[in-house]
Parts: structure tokens; sequence; C-alpha cells
């Protein structure tokens, strides 16, 4: 028992590490621990209380809003406001950012981005959704308001990232720049705990993961490389394995821990890809360098694209660095 530690000690532990070392941060990433863990509560007692279903309104980017996406989307936010250290956020489930009222607020030097709940879609049949964070520092003077350019910045300019796995466990992982940490939550104690330190993926997987239904509208150099995932080769370890969950907070989660490839390339319905650069791309991305991955839109590193609007999509490969490396050498191969 004695070497158990916690989130919120580890936290306070690693404050030196930050770039720019302050409790506030400490105390940022406490609000994202604390919407968790009530979001966490109402996840585990979806099938029991009338909290599934739709609300019956899309969201701006014309998706059909789930009453979880909404409750997510007011917890984060209320514990966001109600610290001193954000100014204001952006999220999916908000057509326009939000800058906060308050005066201590706005005297706040961070803004967050949040995909509130991921993969809503599978929340009605008990399948795992998460939470996606991404913390900035504001580029506007300290004690006004948040203004867009606060959010629209690139995704290395990341003061730290993380997403929350509402799963067979729930955990929540997190990096500020000095590798991945992941904590699992312990119910009966309502903390979460450190238990995976200095998380790396290998550089090698054999795990490919992709929405094979949208196959025959994916660029030429994605359908070489599924066919190359799939060919007997058994030195090289294929055929890989096909594992598609559409949850990208679980996908993500498993690929990270055993090695493996995300894809979400343009599609029919998405000729940009599905995925937001900036709720759901970008700290994904810096996730996965900090654990020794790769993430690319196929021509470009994902943290060096330069945001131009809020909702904005994105093609998006990430995972192991060899898979990422190959996936790539087919795109350019066919460009
Ligand atoms: P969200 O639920 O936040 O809108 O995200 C859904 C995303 C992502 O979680 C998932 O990987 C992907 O959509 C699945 O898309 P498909 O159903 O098109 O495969
Ligand atoms: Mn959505
Ligand atoms: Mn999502
Ligand atoms: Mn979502």
């Amino acid at each position: 028992m004695t070497d158990i530690r916690t989130l919120g000690e580890f936290i306070v532990e690693k404050q030196s590490d930050f770039p720019h070392a302050s409790g506030e941060l400490s105390s940022l990433l406490g609000s994202i621990k604390l919407a968790a863990k009530i979001v966490n509560r109402e996840i585990n007692k979806a099938g029991l209380a009338d909290i599934t279903g739709s609300v019956g309104a899309e969201n701006i980017q014309g998706e059909e809003q789930q009453k979880l996406d909404l409750y997510a989307n007011d917890k984060f936010k209320a514990a966001l406001e109600a610290r001193d250290q954000v100014c204001g956020i952006a999220s999916e489930e908000e057509d326009l950012a939000v800058s906060f009222k308050r005066q201590l607020n706005r005297d706040a030097k961070y803004v967050v981005l949040m995909d509130p709940l991921d993969g809503s879609s599978n929340i009605d049949v008990n399948v795992s959704v998460g939470t996606i964070f991404s913390i900035y520092r504001r580029i506007s003077p300290v004690g006004s308001p948040a203004i867009d350019a606060d959010f629209l910045q690139p995704g290395h300019r990341q003061v730290a990232a993380g997403y929350v796995i509402y799963g067979s466990s729930t955990m929540l992982v997190y990096t500020t720049g000095n590798g991945v940490h992941g904590f699992t939550y312990d119910p009966s104690l309502g903390v979460f705990c450190l238990s995976h330190e200095n998380m790396q993926i290998p550089v090698n997987g054999n795990i490919y993961s992709i929405n094979e239904g949208n196959y025959i509208r994916f660029p030429l150099g994605v359908k070489k490389y599924i066919k190359y995932c799939q060919e007997y080769v058994p030195q090289d370890n294929r055929p890989y394995t096909s594992r598609y969950i559409g949850s990208l907070v679980a996908d993500f989660h498993r690929n990270l821990l055993k090695g493996g490839i995300y894809l979400y390339p343009s599609t029919a319905n998405y000729p940009n890809g599905k995925l937001r650069l900036l709720y759901e791309c970008n700290p994904m991305a810096l996730l996965i360098e900090q654990a020794g991955g790769r993430a690319t839109d196929g021509q470009q590193r994902i943290l060096d694209l330069v945001p131009t609007e809020l909702h904005q999509r994105v093609p998006f490969f990430v995972g192991s660095t060899n898979m990422v490396n190959k996936v790539e050498a087919f795109l350019h191969e066919i460009d």
C-alpha cells in the first residue's frame, strides 16, 4: 500500500518538470480530474438512468448530439470555469470558442480544447468511450477575454494533453512534454493511482485500426497499405491483426500499449478525414510523440499543422513509428 502514488501527488512531484513551472497547471489538471470522476460516475450507470440516447439536435459539425455529449461538455466546462487557471475553452460540442466572463478567469494564462465525449455513438451499447483534452498558453494578453487566435495554435505549442478512457477500468493518461503517464481510477478510494509510468509505444506493432467499410473511397496509398497488412509474410509478423472499436480513445489506448496504427483517411463522406485537428488529432499526436511514436496527416507532421478553423478536420495516421513510416511511404509513392 505504501507505494501507491495518486495523480494529485504525482502532478505535484513532477511540477518542476513543467516548461512553465507553476502550481497553475497542476490545479488545471485537478479540474480535469474532478470532471472526469463526475462523468465516469454518470457513464457507469448509463444503462439505468435516462441518460442515454440523442437530445434531438446536431452539433455544428452535423453530428447528432447524445445526452452524454452535452453532460460531459457541461461538467468539464464548469470544472474549468470554477477555478482560476483557464480563460476559455473550445469544444467539439460548442459552435464557437467560449471566453469565460469572470475577471479571475480573464487573468488566467491557459486555454483548454476538448472532445468531452469521444466515441459517443458507443455509449448506448456499453462500449468504451473517452474524453480528450489539449492545453495551451494563451497568446492574447492576460486580463483580456480569450480570442480565437488563442485556440488556433499549432499542436507543437501544447503545454499538456491527455485523455480519459471510461473502459473496463477508467484511466487518465496525460503528458506535459516529459513522457506519458497513465493512472487507473480506484472507485472505492475515489482516486486515480499511478499504474503506467513513462508509457512507450513499441516501434513495430501488428495491429491496424481503420473503418474498412469506407474502403472504396480510400486514397490508393491507404488501399495498398491495407493489402500490405493482410499479406502472409510470417517472418514480418504479417498478416497483422485488425482491431477497430470506433472510439478513437479506446483504439488509441490499445495501440499505445500493444503497438499498432490507427488510420482515418479521407473518405466519401469525409473528404478531409473525420477527426478534428484541435480536439482529437493534436492531443493524440503530442501523446504519441512523447511515447516514441508518430502522427501525420499523410504529408505533414500533425503537430506542425497551422489550424485555420476551430472544427477543422484532417486525415489522421497515428501509432508505432515503423507502421506510420510504412503507410506514409505508400502514400508518397502514389502522389
Ligand atoms: P465523437 O464521438 O467525439 O464524435 O468521435 C467519433 C470519432 C472517433 O471517436 C472514432 O474513432 C471515429 O469517430 C469513428 O468513426 P466511424 O464511425 O466513421 O468509423
Ligand atoms: Mn461527435
Ligand atoms: Mn471524438
Ligand atoms: Mn465527442
